[in-house]
């Protein structure tokens, strides 16, 4: 089965907290106080919240709760912090909180107050908190034996029902890409990647063209094959198209990196540091993951999806330090080391995707360990020689909720990778090796580029590095690529 079944639905209703039945209810309480909906509640109750509120010791501080129940009803209570300067960020992040707490008091049905809504708005706060809801509520349980499908049904008071099913949507994207993320890598190989793709296109009614080895090499995807050859496991350069029913505003592309498996190949990572590297395809599940959700919510753009999928893996046929191999664009490389295999694969798909002259490229890919060490397991590093475009994405992320910070493209690094035998080398020095990284990728790119190097926050080992959700693949890059394909 492609997908596991989502655990959570949330639905929305005209009535308020207090007019409905169910068994649990969930209220906000802003600066030390019941909200309004809460007051409600509280006056249905004869008081008993307000008093209960007034014998516990709870100051609402954004984040924490406290519980009220007797026989009928339990009564979450979310700290929601001070009165004011709240975000849309605060909802979602409160949308979150609860969907795990109610996991751990095994509510079934929940209902919720529409948080701030007032402050933010009904629709954005309806938005915000279901997608919370549904981010929050992800678990990768699959071959978990004794896993408990627990299903809760959360129904968002006075909500916003169009934008729930949005909501709802875009999760869907982010599913797709977190179970693509954690599905081990000996069953999510370059084909199994390139079946998945095909099915989610065929469910869309997306365009797929899937090629093998012979193709990848005849059309000169010298780089990438490169990359791919030393595995038993053949890779598959993946290419979708989503095309709108009416007039095409803009033609752009997006390009994940699709390492299934990164050894390091033959200059071998160190058994701790291989340890996640079946996330090293989180750009491309970001990809697919926005895809599925852009073919459902049919902006007017062209949007056209590439990802070389391959194994970077070792044998006889295995790529060498000191090849030198030729990319899709005619540019030469000197391989001097085997690690640095994402920007190899890019390589190809990059100047493929340009060569399709889209009016622009933003690429997602966990290229470098050195952006990690720069911005943090939350951060994504995103760099452009295009100032327009770079707002673009800065803005659809801060809207999605996803850390991004600019990085510098120094154009006097570029000297750090000419080779004395090739057109280029693959690494250069070990300073500022993200920006390097970035550098090489541009050498492929003919058009308007973004590249986000998300390493830091694809895939995090402990649950605290993800504020959306649990450990393993967060989906990064979903929402902010479709926050800034729908946004008008
Ligand atoms: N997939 C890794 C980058 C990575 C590191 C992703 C940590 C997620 C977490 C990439 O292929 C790689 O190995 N990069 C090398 C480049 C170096 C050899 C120039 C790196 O970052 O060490
Ligand atoms: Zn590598
Ligand atoms: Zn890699």
């Amino acid at each position: 089965m492609l997908l596991i079944a989502m655990a959570i639905r949330v639905k929305t209703t005209r009535r308020k907290v207090f007019e409905t039945d169910a068994q649990t209810r969930v209220i906000g309480v802003l600066g030390g106080r019941l909200s309004d909906e809460g007051s409600l509640l509280d006056r249905e109750m004869n008081g008993a919240l307000s008093a209960f509120l007034k014998k516990s010791k709870f100051k609402g501080e954004f984040g924490t709760h406290t519980i009220y129940s007797n026989e009928d009803v339990q009564v979450v209570f979310l700290g929601l912090g001070k009165r004011r300067g709240h975000t849309l960020e605060q909802v979602r992040l409160a949308g979150v909180k609860l969907a795990q707490l109610a996991d751990s008091l095994a509510a079934r049905e929940v209902t919720c107050e529409n948080f701030l809504a007032a402050r933010l708005g009904k629709k954005e706060a309806s938005y915000a908190l279901a997608e919370g809801l549904l981010l929050g509520g992800y678990r990768f349980d699959k071959y978990k034996g004794e896993s408990a499908e627990s299903k809760v049904r959360f129904v968002i008071a006075q909500g916003f029902g169009p934008a729930v099913e949005k909501a709802q949507q875009v999760a869907a994207g982010v599913y797709l890409a977190r179970d693509l993320v954690n599905e081990p890598p000996n069953v999510l190989n370059p084909a199994e990647l390139a079946r998945r793709a095909e099915k989610m296109a065929r469910a869309e009614g997306l365009e797929v063209r899937v090629l093998g080895p012979a193709e990848i090499q005849k059309m000169g995807m010298g780089a990438y094959w490169a990359v791919a050859q030393g595995s038993a496991n053949e890779p598959r350069f993946i290419e979708l198209v989503y095309r709108p029913k009416g007039e095409v505003k803009r033609r752009v592309a997006l390009v994940g990196k699709g390492l299934t498996f990164d050894t390091g190949g033959y200059s071998l990572k160190p058994a701790d540091s291989m340890k996640t590297m079946k996330g090293d395809m989180s750009g491309a599940a970001a990809v697919l993951g926005a895809m599925q959700t852009i073919a459902r919510l049919q902006p007017p753009l062209e949007v056209r999806a590439y990802v070389a999928a391959a194994e970077n893996m070792i044998s006889g046929h295995a790529y060498r330090v000191d090849d030198i191999i030729r990319a899709f664009n005619g540019k030469t490389i000197e391989v001097l080391n085997t690690d640095a295999e994402g920007r190899l694969t890019l390589a190809d798909a990059l100047a493929y995707a340009s060569s399709q002259e889209p009016e622009a490229i933003v690429e997602l890919s966990t290229l470098t360990g050195s952006c990690v060490v720069a911005l943090g397991r939350q951060i994504a590093g995103l760099f452009s020689s295009d100032e327009p475009l770079a707002r673009e994405l800065q803005k659809a992320a801060a809207a999605a909720g996803e850390k991004v910070w600019q990085m510098p493209m120094e154009e006097d690094y570029r000297k750090l990778l000419k080779s004395e035998v090739a057109d280029l080398k693959n690494i250069g020095n070990r300073w500022g090796g993200s920006i390097q990284a970035a550098l090489f990728l541009s050498e492929f790119v003919s058009v308007p580029f973004v590249h986000l190097d998300i390493a830091g926050p694809a895939f995090v080992e402990n649950a605290a590095d993800n504020p959306h959700g649990p450990a393993g693949g967060t989906g990064f890059g979903v929402r902010t690529l479709v926050s800034w394909l729908t946004s008008d």
